[in-house]
């Protein structure tokens, strides 16, 4: 796949240590947010902006469970490689892990326990795949903007005038979401970055060089969209609430690999017939099965 414009990185180390003894054994990112593991999750976010080469980065101790679980990608016909990260010393570590991965392409970086929901929302992302140049951003409203890198707009303009990680006085409320997408000059940035006060290599930093080359876009998620936190036991639960409810609601499923590789025509009705009756026993093999045959079905209708 040397064609492509932009490669995938997903970023799945970290300590885990605010969900212990969750965490203990088990990736945070592996941990199941109802009926997928979480990582399907921002997985299939990179499928649906039509990236097909992804690099996994994890911690050493827990590679061996990623690639259990997500094998070379074959299977959903993309390609999936891994890097491990000894230690957890800043986001914007990835792009020095991934350097050799990436070579010269732009990159989507999208952190392990992220999940993002929305109405046209993958059309969005369709396109800011395509940009060649400089950097995108999402923004999303929270309630406690000090957790967040945050980003402060001119009042008059709506242009973005900073961007700060942490604020103690926060003066928006809009913090940047775990989705970023940068063409490769990211990497000559994430070279020079020191580590800041809390030893770690900021995504904010690179993303304060970009904003000063003028070169960065902040796209606002509005009320349509959902951008779901698992940093802690009670938003672990909620964000699996969440899914369960819309799922059951829609008899549709959200984060499906099998699915979207499906979908976006990565592999074909018999590759996903093949890949469901593996697990016909379990609902989500059933519902993979239904999804060949409700296909068929309606194309008879048409008839
Ligand atoms: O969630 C979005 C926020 O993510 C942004 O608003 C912030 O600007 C950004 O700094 C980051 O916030 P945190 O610093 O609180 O992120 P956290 O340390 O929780 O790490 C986010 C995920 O990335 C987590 O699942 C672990 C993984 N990670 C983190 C670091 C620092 C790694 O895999 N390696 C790392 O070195």
């Amino acid at each position: 796949m040397s064609d492509v414009l932009r490669k995938g990185i997903i970023l799945a180390g970290g300590a885990g240590t605010r969900l212990y003894p969750l965490t203990k054994a088990l990736s945070k990112q592996l941990m199941p947010i109802y009926d997928k593991p979480m990582i399907y999750y921002p997985l299939t976010t990179l499928m649906n902006c039509g990236i097909r080469d992804i690099l996994i980065i994890c911690n050493p101790h827990h590679l061996n469970d990623f690639k259990d679980l997500l094998g070379n990608g074959m299977q959903w016909g993309i390609e999936i490689q891994y890097k491990s990260q000894p230690s957890p010393d800043g986001i914007a570590e990835a792009f020095l892990l991934g350097k050799d991965f990436l070579e010269d392409k732009n990159v989507a970086l999208i952190l392990g326990d992220n999940l993002f929901y929305g109405n046209n929302f993958e059309n969005n992302l369709k396109t800011v795949n395509q940009e060649k140049k400089g950097a995108t951003l999402f923004a999303y409203p929270v309630s406690d903007p000090s957790r967040y890198g945050i980003v402060n707009f001119d009042k008059d303009t709506n242009k973005v005038i900073d961007i700060v990680e942490k604020p103690p006085n926060p003066k928006s409320n809009y913090a940047v979401t775990g989705l970023y997408f940068y063409d490769n000059n990211v990497i000559d940035y994430a070279e020079t970055l020191t580590p800041s006060t809390r030893n770690e290599l900021e995504i904010t930093d690179i993303n304060k060089i970009y904003l000063s080359e003028n070169n960065l876009k902040v796209q606002i998620l509005g009320t349509g969209m959902a951008w779901l936190d698992t940093g802690t036991f009670d938003s672990l639960q909620e964000a699996g609430a969440f899914i369960r409810t819309l799922e059951r609601r829609q008899g549709l499923k959200i984060g499906s690999p099998e699915e979207t590789a499906w979908r976006n025509k990565f592999i074909n009705d018999d590759d996903l017939m093949a890949l469901a009756s593996e697990i016909s026993k379990s609902s989500y093999g059933s519902y993979l099965i239904n999804l060949i045959n409700s296909k068929f079905k309606k194309k008879d209708e048409l008839i």
